[in-house]
Formats: C-alpha cells, structure tokens, sequence
C-alpha cells in the first residue's frame, strides 16, 4: 500500500531509488527494499526492516552502479514486518514489488504447489504466478504478468524487473497508483508523483487494468486484453517547495500554519465578494440539474468522512428542502442503503487514493448517481473517475495526520451546497453572511494561529499525563469535536473520544473522573447556554474541562481556557478545530512521539 520506485536510464539507479522512497517515507511504512540489476543481469537485492535509512546502511557495502532497479516501502497487511516479507520479492530470476493485496492469494498459492514459498506475503505469490508464466524467459515478460494478473483478484500496483532482461521494467496497476516519468535517456517509476520531482516534470498517469513495458527510451501501453494504449503525458504540478519542510521542525506543524495560504487556494477564483455570490466550476452540473437536487449523499474515510458530517450541517442551515447523509465509505459500500432519485454524490479524499472511497465512488456510480469529487490530489484516481468535482488545491499535505485538507474539505463543500443553493434561488440575503465570512477565513485563521499558538503549547504541559481526553461539542462543534479526538489519538496515542453534549447524560458521563480531561468546544450561538449547562454537569462531577470559546464574556470557572479572538461567527467551528491541531500536535511533542509517522498508520490507505 505504501511506496513503489522504478528507475531506468543513463545514471545510477540506486541513487533515484533510495531519494524516491524517501520522498513516500510520508506514506508510513514498515520495511523497505531495492534491487538493481547490472548490464549481464546479475541482480543485488538488498532489503531492511524499519527505516529508509536501515536499509541505506546495508547498502553502503552494496553500492552499485546498475543502471535499473526498482524498490519498495512496505506497509504489512499479509505476514508481519520483517526481511523476509520486505519487498522486492524474487522468484528465480524475477523481481517483484506490489502495493495492494492479492485477495485470492490462498487459491492461487495452493495452485503454486511446487514452488517453495520464503515469505508470508500475498505479494510473492503474484511473483511465483507470473514466474509461472515465464518460462524461464522464454515468454515476453510483460505477457507473463498480463497473464498472472488475469487470474488475480484484488488490488495491485507492480512493477517487475528479470535478470534475463535487464533493460526493462513492466509495471501494472489496479487499484493502486502507479506513474511514469519521462526523462532524458531515463524512465522513472513511482506510485506518487512527487517522487520524481526534480527529476521530470512530464508524466504518464497508468489506469487500472493497463500494462506498461518500459525501457530508457520507450514506454509501450496495452490493456490487458492487449488493446494498445495512447497514453496522455501530463505535467506534474507540485514542486519541491511545497513537499519540504521549511524551517518547521515537523511537517505537521508546517500544515497547520500554512492553513491561510492553503484556504487562499481553495478559495482562489471562487468566490465574488461583491454579488455574494459562489462560483464553482469543476463539478459541472447544469443549472436545471442543480435545481432539482433532493439529496446529497458525502462518502469519505476519516478526516474526510468528519469533514462531511461538518459540512452536511452547513448546507442544511441555507438549502432548502434537501437532506443531506454522510456516510462512512468502509460501511456504506457493503450496505444495501437506498439513494433516491436527484440525488448527487459527493466523494471526499484527500489522496484520492482511499481504497473503501473509491469503492463506494464505483459503486455509486453503477448506480447512475451523479458523483463530485472534494479531491486534493491532482489527478489521482478518485479524481479521475468521478463525473466532475472540485480540487481543494491545499498542496502536498505529508504528515499523515490531515490538518490543512480538512479545512478546505470543508469549505469546498459548503461551496457546493451554496452553488445549490444559488441556483434553487435561495434569497441573496441568507447565503451572503456564509459567502463573506468564508472570505475573511483565511486572515481569521492566521490571527487564530498566531494567537492561540503559544496558549496551547503552554496549556498541553498540564494534561500530558492524561491517560483519556473527551471531545465535546453541539451542532456545528460536533463534528468538530470528532476531528479534535481523531487528532489526538492518531499521533499522542491518547484515547480520545468525542460526544454531543447532549448525549453526556445518556452514558458518557459516568467516565468522567482524574483520569480523563475534557475539551470543551463552546461557540457562540443558540444552544452555548445549553452547552454550558453541560459543561456544569461535567463540572459537578469533577471534570477537567478545558474551554474553547469565542464567547467575550466567559465566565464560567473551567480549569483551562482558550480564547478565540475573531469576528468570524458562523464558521467559529474551524478556527476551534485549529485549536484541537495543535492541541494534538504539542501533546505529540511532549510525549516524543513521531509526529509525521505516527505508528500503525499510512497516509493513504489503498487497501481495504
Ligand atoms: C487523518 O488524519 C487520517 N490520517 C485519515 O483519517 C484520513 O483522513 C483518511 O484515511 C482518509 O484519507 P483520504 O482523505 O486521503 O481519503
Ligand atoms: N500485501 C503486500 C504485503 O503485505 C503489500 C503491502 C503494501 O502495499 O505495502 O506485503
């Protein structure tokens, strides 16, 4: 799921290598691996458990100057970390590295008899199957892959490489992203564009179900049904910049801070301040089409999945006579759930990559449900395949906790919901409020940051032996509130949940006692009086309540509070869930956990 590298060409391969999977490091990995092949085809497979620089440490009595290789990161999902599971995977003279999963491996393996199996791996038994069909080379090895891959079922990103011929490398892709860059006298191979960055600009994206034999010089693309493919050279949009720290001491803390610049570019275009007026492009549905709109259906995973919920409360308040359900994409693509008529899919995804999203995405599209896609990453498959959609532009986002994404996500949404809106003819009178204040945002959530920084990184000292923290929040604050606990248990490891307020009394308060803390979210609004008779019920028994809130005159006697400063009202929520960011952020600090790559996790989640 997590990284593959390709390279051949006119330099040393293990150089691109080793700086392309450092590059996916990001991605969360277990195990990584390489293996180039000099002129006569002798290969060096040099594989480590752990960390790129592990494996950086086998190689220096390894170095080589073979000119094609290809290497992997690994993040486990058949068979545990270690060496022998480590990509790539050889079988005889072949070499494979595979992100996804090889989801009849079993059936396949008991068919595999005779070969003796070293690893624990899905993945080697889609080597020894295409080795299968090899022959001892005496079969084209890009037919014996497209062979292998006829009788697989699940998901893969591949690339082969034989000792028999070592000017070629044949890579696949279902499900799982695979790009070609196209250099000078090279070729490069990755599963993430910005691997190749400073090396081309000029890409092919692979489709599902496609075959590519690549040499220096050439890239030949079949489906595998062998009809011959034209592929579209792109240009790849990121720069190195934007995938750099600069100056921050983790990526994290970079993305939170960047949020004004990476709303800005969200918003870029989009809005006219004057008519108070939206406008959104990319999901490109007639006007006649929106007015008939009943029923949005949001599908996302995780961050995305909050960022919907929080979203779908917006466009409820200034869009009438429509209802709106989001959903989590794991569960609903296996539920029979029903979706009416004039109904309209929004598919969430920060990569764009989500294995369960973009199941959901294909499944509702078989269903002739018109789908938009809230994507960040340029041309990523979620991208590609939904009917139109609208790209949050917040740049590489490479710490794998999503911070800028969500903000945006957001937004991007609720601009949807407003085009509705528009075009349903909803009065000017109630959407201008929501298109001003999303206007100002970007300035509001600078001063926020500035502000709120030192406060938090002061306040988080006091609770860092906290074993369980409670998220708290009504309305908008709600989802909000599920986005700040996700936060702090996907990178501080604390146990954090997030309820409404007024779901305390039906079961969550009896947790309350030293060993939990309790984040209050508390905006300004209808139901703050009755948000703060809850945090007296929590009070009364003891709670350590920590208070954010926009409120001027809060005088309620909570143990910590955390002002927000702002004139924004309506989406005070966000400027709250910046709070929650670096919340999570200086706990993760404190405690010295890895921030970027917290344990367990990946950045983008290609399997099932
Ligand atoms: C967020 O901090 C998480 N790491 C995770 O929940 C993420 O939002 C989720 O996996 C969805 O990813 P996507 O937006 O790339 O589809
Ligand atoms: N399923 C394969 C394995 O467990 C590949 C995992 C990955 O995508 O990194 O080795």
């Amino acid at each position: 799921m997590c990284g593959i590298v390709g390279y051949v060409g006119k330099n040393k391969a293990q150089d691109f290598l080793i700086s392309g999977l450092k590059r996916l490091e990001y991605r969360g990995y277990d195990s990584a691996g390489i293996v180039t092949l000099d002129n006569d085809g002798k290969a060096t497979l040099v594989r480590a458990k752990g960390k790129i620089t592990n494996l950086e440490d086998k190689l220096k009595n390894n170095k080589k100057d073979d000119k094609i290789g290809i290497g992997h990161t690994r993040w486990a999902t058949h068979g545990e970390p270690s060496e022998k599971n480590a990509h790539p995977h050889q079988v005889d003279k072949l070499f494979l590295v595979h992100n996804g999963i090889i989801e009849n491996y079993k059936e396949l393996k008991a068919e595999l008899n005779e070969y003796d199996f070293k690893s624990d791996t899905d993945s080697e038994v889609l080597a020894a199957l295409i080795n299968s069909f090899y022959g001892d080379g005496k079969y084209p090895l890009t037919n014996a892959v497209v062979q292998a891959l006829k009788l697989v079922k699940g998901t893969y990103g591949i690339a082969v490489v034989s000792e028999l011929n070592p000017n070629e490398i044949v890579v696949a892709r279902s499900g799982s992203p695979l790009v070609i860059g196209i250099g000078h006298d090279e070729t490069l191979i990755a599963s993430d564009a910005s691997a190749l960055l400073g090396h081309t600009k000029r890409a092919i994206y692979l489709n599902d179900g496609e075959v590519a034999t690549v040499t220096a010089n050439n890239i030949e693309i079949k489906t595998l049904n062998a009809e011959p493919v034209s592929a579209k050279v792109e240009k790849i949009e990121t720069n190195l910049a934007a995938i750099q720290k600069g100056g921050y001491a983790h990526f994290l803390l970079k993305e939170i801070m960047e949020q004004p610049e990476s709303l800005t570019e969200t918003l870029r275009g989009r809005v006219n301040i004057e008519d108070g007026v939206v406008h959104l492009g990319g999901p490109g549905i007639p006007e006649t089409e929106l007015r008939r709109i009943k029923h949005i259906v949001i599908v996302g995973c995780g961050t995305a999945y909050h960022a919907g919920l929080l979203a779908s409360y917006y466009i409820e308040q200034f869009t009438p006579e429509i209802t709106v359900e989001t959903v989590i994409a794991s569960e609903y693509r296996y539920r029979q759930a029903y979706i009416p008529e004039d109904s309209v899919a929004l598919i969430v995804s920060q990569s764009g990559e989500t294995a369960d999203t973009l199941a959901c995405l294909r499944e509702i599209k078989k269903r002739g449900v018109r789908t938009v896609g809230i994507v960040n990453a340029i041309g990523s498959t979620i991208a590609r395949e939904v009917d139109g959609g609208t790209y949050v532009h917040v740049g590489p986002e490479i710490s794998v906790a999503s911070t800028k994404a969500f903000t945006s996500q957001v937004i991007a949404m609720v601009m949807f919901g407003l085009t509705i809106a528009q075009a349903k003819g909803v009065k000017n009178a109630i959407i201008r409020p929501y298109v001003t204040e999303i206007s100002k945002l970007p300035e509001a959530i600078k001063e926020v940051l500035n502000e709120a920084e030192g406060t938090v990184r002061k306040i988080v000292k006091k609770y860092v032996s906290y074993d369980h923290g409670i998220y708290l929040g009504r309305d908008v604050a709600y989802p909000t509130a599920m986005e700040g606990a996700l936060k702090l248990k996907e990178i501080a490891y604390v146990d954090a949940n997030a309820y409404a307020f007024g779901e305390l009394k039906h079961g969550p308060l009896a947790l309350i006692d030293d060993r939990f803390f309790e984040l209050a979210l508390l905006p300004e609004g209808e139901l703050y009086d009755k948000a703060v008779s809850n945090v007296q019920e929590v009070l009364a028994r003891g709670g350590h309540i920590i208070a954010v809130t926009n409120v001027d005159k809060f005088d309620l006697s909570v143990e910590s509070i955390i002002k927000i400063n702002s004139e924004i009202k309506i989406f005070a929520p966000l400027l709250m869930n910046l709070v929650s960011q670096l919340f999570a952020y200086y706990m993760t600090v404190e405690k010295g956990y890895n921030v970027d790559q917290p344990r367990n996790l990946a950045k983008s989640v290609t399997v099932e």
